[in-house]
């Protein structure tokens, strides 16, 4: 790759080992000198500015690679980005001086996922793209088959935003199914859309009863990576909530407040789509399948009301006591039919509940699942490594007891304490085969940016889910 330079500024970046007594010996005494200095009074950076160039040093502590320390240098990374874009910098050089390869990544990966920006809809939005487009790592500090790799995920990420990001009125339901036939040409995996009429056939009674008060029709996509060498005999199926906007639709939100952000709604097929993205795109040697249920949730004409009953694909009637908790209505007909692949393992995600937030913050996404113990804690492990951290929650029968209905199998809600719980268990009717759910309602949606998680979608998920993959199938 070569650089063009459209500024004359320029940024360069040392990761530097303190311990790397080579790395001393080959800078200016005076540099040298003052690093050393600045290392013993527990700086851990050094900046050099001169005419049209600015060199940041980092003092890298070389023993410390724990997921909070990496999680460190992302947002070191995301500084250096932020410094670069104020100064209208277009591309930045990175390289390691003794410093271990995951730390150089996680730089990287900072420094890249802090810079993106939804311009799209501002008039002179393309001026309004962050100024720095390259980013140059050394391939003998991080190797060629890591670049990729990274480029691709941050790709997959800043793909899943822009979903999160895009209103609903340009993303409708069968507009989000178009994007997400465009991301698999773009990445290699098929996609196949079903619209409304097979929606009916299929009797998906929840998708078809939580789109009745929209004009946009429902539309169920299903995506799929399939290498000839899978290492998993029976596909992974991913699952996520994709209602492209949530009014509450009868139950309706009040506003302002609480349903100001609902475009995120469908930040769990947002996930989905980038995961898929990154997968088929590193073209890791797994069968994945997605699926995505979409509509909007709005209290139009014919809106279902509370008291009425829908017929899921499975059978199972449910009583709607709440129009307003509708994604665990479109996601039981999601998870109904990821049966018919005899799956190996079933993760759905979604902005489910308010409650996930009160439990755990915007830190971390609520976790429950039937799956084994070993599937469990590589997710919670690879959370914590890309720092998309993640809080396991029980599945107690006392939950599924709060969804008992007079007129129906089940009521859609539960009691005012712990609604996480209860809508998991109401997803956990659906399943049978080892499954995770995965409440994303916090952790999907920024107010204001968190380090290099920018402001509005945060596009979580798709590092924690290809994470997983990689350590669950790709390893030995
Ligand atoms: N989409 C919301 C959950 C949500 C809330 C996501 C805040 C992101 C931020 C979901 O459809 C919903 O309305 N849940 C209700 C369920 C309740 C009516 C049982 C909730 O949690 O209040
Ligand atoms: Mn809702
Ligand atoms: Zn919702």
């Amino acid at each position: 790759m070569k650089a063009k330079k459209t500024t004359g500024e320029s940024m360069e970046v040392v990761l530097w080992n303190k311990t790397n007594a080579a790395a001393l010996k080959s800078m200016s005494k005076e540099l040298a000198a003052h690093i050393q200095a600045m290392s013993k009074e527990g700086k851990d950076r050094v900046v050099e500015q001169s005419a049209g160039n600015t060199k940041y040093f980092f003092i890298v502590d070389g023993t410390d690679l724990s997921p909070r320390t990496l999680e460190k240098w992302r947002g070191a990374g995301n500084e250096v980005q932020q410094a670069a874009n104020g100064q209208k910098v277009d591309s930045v050089w990175v390289r390691s001086e003794g410093v271990d390869e995951s730390i150089t990544y996680a730089f990287a990966e900072g420094m890249a996922l802090g810079n993106y920006k939804f311009t799209k809809y501002f008039k002179d939005g393309k001026s309004k793209q962050p100024a720095l487009k390259q980013l140059f790592i050394q391939d003998t500090h991080l190797p060629e088959k890591k670049q990729r790799e990274l480029f691709t995920l941050v790709n997959a990420t800043h793909l899943s935003r822009t979903l999160v990001n895009e209103p609903v009125s340009y993303l409708t339901a069968e507009k989000f199914s178009d994007e997400m036939v465009k991301a698999g040409k773009e990445a290699g995996f098929t996609v196949k859309v079903l619209h409304k009429k097979q929606i009916e056939a299929l009797k998906m009674g929840g998708l078809l009863g939580v789109n009745k008060g929209s004009i946009d029709p429902p539309t169920f996509t299903i995506m799929e990576y399939k290498p000839a060498k899978a290492k998993n005999k029976k596909p992974l199926v991913l699952v996520g909530k994709g209602v492209v906007f949530d009014t509450g639709g009868l139950s309706l939100k009040p506003t302002p407040g609480s349903m100001d952000e609902m475009k995120c709604d469908m930040g769990g097929a947002a996930a989905v789509v980038g995961a898929m993205y990154a997968v088929a795109a590193n073209k890791l040697p797994v069968h994945v399948i997605g699926l995505v249920p979409a509509t909007d949730n709005r209290p139009g004409m014919n809106a279902i009301v509370p008291q009425d009953v829908l017929t899921i694909s499975d059978g199972t009637t449910i009583e709607v006591m709440n129009t307003d908790a509708e994604g665990r209505l479109i996601l039981a007909d999601a998870l109904v039919y990821a049966q018919k692949y005899n799956p190996d393992l079933v993760i759905d995600l979604a902005t489910l509940t308010g409650a996930a937030i009160r439990a755990v913050g915007t830190y971390a996404s609520a976790v429950m699942g039937t799956a084994a113990s070993d599937d469990m804690q590589t997710l919670q492990k690879a959370g914590e490594k890309v720092w998309e951290r993640t809080m396991e929650f029980p599945l107690w029968s006392e939950y599924a007891d709060e969804l008992k209905s007079d007129v129906a199998d089940m009521k859609n809600l539960g009691l005012g304490n712990a609604g996480h719980l209860s809508a998991g268990k109401f997803l956990e009717h659906f399943t049978k085969y080892p499954w995770i759910h995965i409440d994303i309602a916090g952790t999907a949606w920024n107010g204001a940016a968190q380090s290099y998680r920018t402001k509005g979608g945060t596009g979580v998920g798709v590092r924690m889910l290809y994470q997983f993959i990689v350590d669950k199938y790709c390893k030995g």
